[in-house]
């Protein structure tokens, strides 16, 4: 019998890290091999917060896509509470830039030099609303009195909802959701505010954190939640909403930086991303939404060209390798030395 398989319109991942140098260059062709564009993240040490800055970060991640591989990364600049407004007309001049990340300062990795307090960055708001730039929103309140699970709901709450109702011109992605309050936000709001989900918010419940043991591989931020949230957003992509779509959030960090006392924040899902979502989209019932999520929904978000090439899913599990190398140390990647349910092959 012929395995069951999926033809899909090439899709794009609307949110993701790949470090510099040589982790750069360790991950890169993972996300070339799956994705036609994405939108890269500004979080490095220093951080990526100039159109300049951005230029250059893009050059070294074209240097790293294997020869006759087509990838178009997109970027987005590092918001601080110093960021002047005319940064914006560089940015929106350059045609590469999308956007601008805001992460509420301390809330997950490499966000120390994030904004400490939204009415500082009023003006730069005002001008991207102007210019049509997209605000790449990290939706987690800092506070270290409010439990981590309920950290979304209240930034929603005290952040999000006022700076929609503020600047209502403004374009806005609630950058991987993860709450049944987060659902219900973005699917009622008012036009031009969208989100991503993340393969693994779409996967797993908080479980997978203690799963026999503690699991450092499945930390990320924001963290996993529980079934009846997961539940939530598998029931909004089923549903099919134009509003969301497809950014991985893969975020590859060194095997000892996660194994560690005090590890980091961050699951990598590149080797393997669309895979992921194809068994995501199965087991809820919704492969025909699959594209749609994937390749059509962020595009026509961002005012981008929807790709015009196909990739082919195959149902085909395969086993993930235990490791991947990554510079002088070595990466754990999204269900190592476990299998993936499908298997990707490139069509153009
Ligand atoms: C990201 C990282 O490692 O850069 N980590 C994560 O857990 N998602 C940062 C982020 O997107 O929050
Ligand atoms: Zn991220």
């Amino acid at each position: 019998m012929t395995p069951l398989s999926l033809t899909v319109r090439e899709p794009d991942d609307f949110h993701l890290h790949l470090r510099d140098g040589r982790s750069l260059e360790a991950v890169v062709p993972f996300s070339a091999a799956r994705f036609a564009r994405a939108l890269i993240m500004p979080n490095l040490r220093p951080p990526v917060c100039t159109t300049e800055q951005a230029r250059e970060y893009r050059a070294r991640i074209l240097a790293a896509v294997p020869a006759g591989t087509h990838f178009n990364p997109l970027m987005s600049l590092y918001l601080t509470d110093r960021t002047p407004p005319d940064e914006v007309d560089r940015a929106h001049a350059s045609g590469f830039v999308l956007g601008f990340k805001l992460y509420p300062a301390g809330a997950t990795t490499h966000s120390d030099a994030g904004v400490t307090e939204i009415s500082r960055v009023y003006a730069v708001l005002e001008r991207m609303q102007e210019a049509g730039l997209t605000l790449q929103v990290h939706g987690e309140v800092t506070d270290p009195d409010v439990d981590i699970f309920d950290r979304e709901a209240r930034f929603i709450e005290v952040v999000l909802a006022p700076l929609a109702e503020r600047f209502t011109g403004l374009r806005i992605v609630f950058e991987h959701i993860t709450t049944r309050s987060a659902v219900e936000f973005v699917l009622g709001a008012r036009p031009g505010i969208a989100a991503t989900v993340t393969p693994q918010h779409l996967l797993m419940n908080r479980n997978a954190l203690f799963a026999g043991g503690i699991r450092p591989h499945h930390y990320c931020l924001p963290v996993l939640k529980s079934e009846t949230n997961r539940e939530a957003l598998c029931d909004a992509v089923r549903a099919g909403s134009s509003r969301l779509f497809l950014g991985t959030d893969s975020a590859p960090h060194a095997r000892a930086a996660k194994e560690s006392a005090c590890g980091c924040a961050g699951i990598f899902s590149a080797h393997g991303a669309l895979e992921l979502y194809a068994e995501a989209f199965e087991a809820i019932g919704a492969l025909e939404r699959l594209e749609g999520f994937a390749a059509e929904h962020g595009a026509d978000f961002y005012g981008l060209p929807r790709n015009t090439g196909r990739v082919r899913l195959v149902k085909a599990p395969w086993t993930v390798p235990a490791a991947y190398p990554f510079g002088d140390d070595e990466l754990i990647p999204l269900r190592a030395e476990e299998r993936i349910g499908w298997r990707l092959e490139r069509l153009e």
